[in-house]
């Protein structure tokens, strides 16, 4: 806490004495915490006659004072604000700032709220969002009709630590209808989270559209049936449920637009070599034997991969690579390569034949060449690759950036080689493992992390040197649905452990205290309570 004292004497000399350091205060409860909070003795009112002022125009105006209007008018049921474009706060306003020149951190904001006006300022819109959510935090979090709501006055300096603060979405084992999906990009957004993994294809189903592959979701979408529960007894019993569903492009174009509006980048991830039966059902012609393949209708990996010897396995990713490019303007777009065996390549005599023909030393480094032939389209169209850790055997493709899942060896590893990294290590980050005692829990893939264990995660690894550091972007919770079925299972599963590893990745290292987190939490799930997120609730009772 001396931290934030520091902050405060810094900040807001004139006023010390009436200020005073707000955590485990009942009022002013952030989640996640920011850099800085200085509470002051007195409150602002805001009511229907409150206008909100902006000194700038354009649509962000609207997406950044929409988050503010839905909120209060949803909690509240206050609306008919007036809101346009002002020069300077009035009295009774809430006035809005961008000011690329103000010398405030890339994503940051300070928040300003005196008796007379609440004065919100940033460099960048995203920022001004990010002041929104703040500000709707420091609002009674108790859902009901009010004709004023009490803000208390305070001086809130803040910017995250990472760039990339990353909630992924698996939308293969179990599909998402976008309704839901949409909904996990508000909850996101709660939180002050950017980017969402979108893990589009998999073994089980694949999920987007592609103009030039209808067979991708003609066929790939669907399964046939699901295994039930582990399926590790000697007779697999299966449900006879088929099951689907995919995005048309303009489910996604929505999704993209919905997630902007919020400033969330949507990185799809469309896998390979490996994790590809729903590509080979649909075109059997990309597997190395020829198939006949089918949607797979279990969990696990399978030794059945894209031929990464045929050319036409290479025209048909960058196709789809190039309808992805059109719909999705992230810098990075995810290529997988995970859990990709190499069994059938061993066998393959046009595996073997590129092997020869390149003078690769094994199956390993054929992989590697599949992963660098991509790399090397996708930055010629202008964008950057990320992949999971395996990309690093065989050697690492010169620009890729690297999500370490198995452990932090990987992330480690591409760090010293200064390629960047996202931390998302399987111990800390994922959040289909258990979050309390199984016998009290519903069926989960297994691990065990707490919401606490969660909240204590440092994504930077000590051994690298601050030169190195400089390459983990940051942090992301991965969400594999094999054993969430429903958007409901999936909410139990991610909240509230996703609000603990956005305060890992949004807020200082020097303020985390997980007594102080819980206490501000309390405040945050009367939130979830109003929204209706089925969280897990083992935490507050
Ligand atoms: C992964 O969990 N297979 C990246
Ligand atoms: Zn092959």
């Amino acid at each position: 806490m001396k931290h934030f004292k520091i902050f405060a004497i810094m900040l807001g000399a004139t006023t010390l004495l009436s200020t005073f350091n707000v955590y485990g205060n009942e009022t002013i409860n952030i989640v996640p915490m920011p850099v800085s909070v200085i509470a002051n003795n007195g409150n602002f009112s805001l009511s229907n006659s409150t206008q909100i002022l902006y000194d700038f125009q354009g649509k962000d105006a609207d997406n950044i004072t929409g988050a503010l209007l839905s909120h209060i008018k949803k909690f509240y049921g206050i609306e008919g604000l007036r809101q346009g474009f002002a020069e300077k706060p009035v009295k009774n306003s809430i006035f809005l700032s961008l000011n690329p020149k103000a010398d405030i951190k890339k994503e940051g904001y300070k928040l300003t709220v005196e008796k007379n006006n609440i004065i919100l300022e940033a460099s960048a819109p995203n920022g001004l969002f990010y002041g929104i959510q703040s500000l709707i935090q420091m609002m009674p979090a108790i859902e009901e009709r009010q004709s004023e709501i009490r803000i208390q006055t305070a001086v809130i300096n803040d910017y995250p630590r990472f760039e990339w603060r990353g909630l992924h979405l698996d939308v293969c084992r179990h599909f998402m209808p976008k309704a839901f999906v949409l909904k996990y990009i508000d909850y996101m957004s709660m939180h002050k989270y950017n980017t969402l993994h979108f893990h589009l294809t998999e073994d089980q189903g694949w999920r987007i559209q592609i103009k030039k592959y209808p067979r991708l979701t003609e066929v790939g979408s669907m399964r046939k049936e699901t295994i039930v529960g582990r399926g590790n007894t000697p007779e697999k019993v299966y449900d006879g449920i088929p099951h689907g569903g995919f995005y048309t492009q303009e489910d996604i174009k929505e999704i993209v637009e919905y997630a902007a509006k919020r400033y969330v980048t949507v990185v799809p991830e469309i896998e390979m070599p490996g994790h590809a039966l729903a590509a080979l059902a649909s075109y059997p012609e990309l597997g190395c034997t020829g198939g006949p393949y089918e949607v797979s209708t279990r969990w696990g990996v399978f030794k059945d991969v894209m031929c990464a010897g045929n050319e036409n396995t290479y025209k048909f990713l960058q196709d789809v690579i190039d309808e992805v490019l059109a719909l999705f303007p992230s810098e990075y777009i995810h290529v997988g390569g995970d859990e990709c065996p190499k069994d059938s390549w061993k066998v393959c005599p046009l595996c073997q034949q590129k092997i020869k023909e390149l003078g690769l030393k094994n199956e390993h480094e054929l992989q590697s060449y599949l992963i660098q032939r991509m790399e090397k389209y996708i930055n010629g169209k202008g964008r950057k690759i990320i992949g999971w850790d395996e990309i690093l055997e065989g050697g690492l493709a010169p620009n890729a950036a690297v999500m370490s899942w198995r452990g932090e060896a990987g992330g480690i590893e591409a760090a010293k080689q200064h390629h960047y990294v996202v931390m998302t290590p399987g111990s800390h980050c994922y959040l289909d493992h258990y979050q309390a005692d199984p016998a009290s829990q519903p069926q989960a893939i297994g691990g065990f992390t707490t919401l606490e264990k969660i909240y204590n995660y440092e994504p930077v690894p000590a051994v690298l040197s601050a030169e190195e550091a400089k390459y983990i972007m940051g942090a992301q919770g991965n969400v594999w649905t094999e054993w969430m079925p429903t958007p409901s299972h999936v909410e139990y599963m991610v909240y509230p452990r996703a609000a603990a590893l956005a305060e890992v990745v949004w807020s200082p290292k020097e303020g985390r205290d997980y007594a102080n987190f819980k206490e501000r939490m309390r405040s945050q799930i009367l939130r979830y309570n109003a929204y209706g997120i089925n969280y897990c609730r083992i935490e507050f009772q």
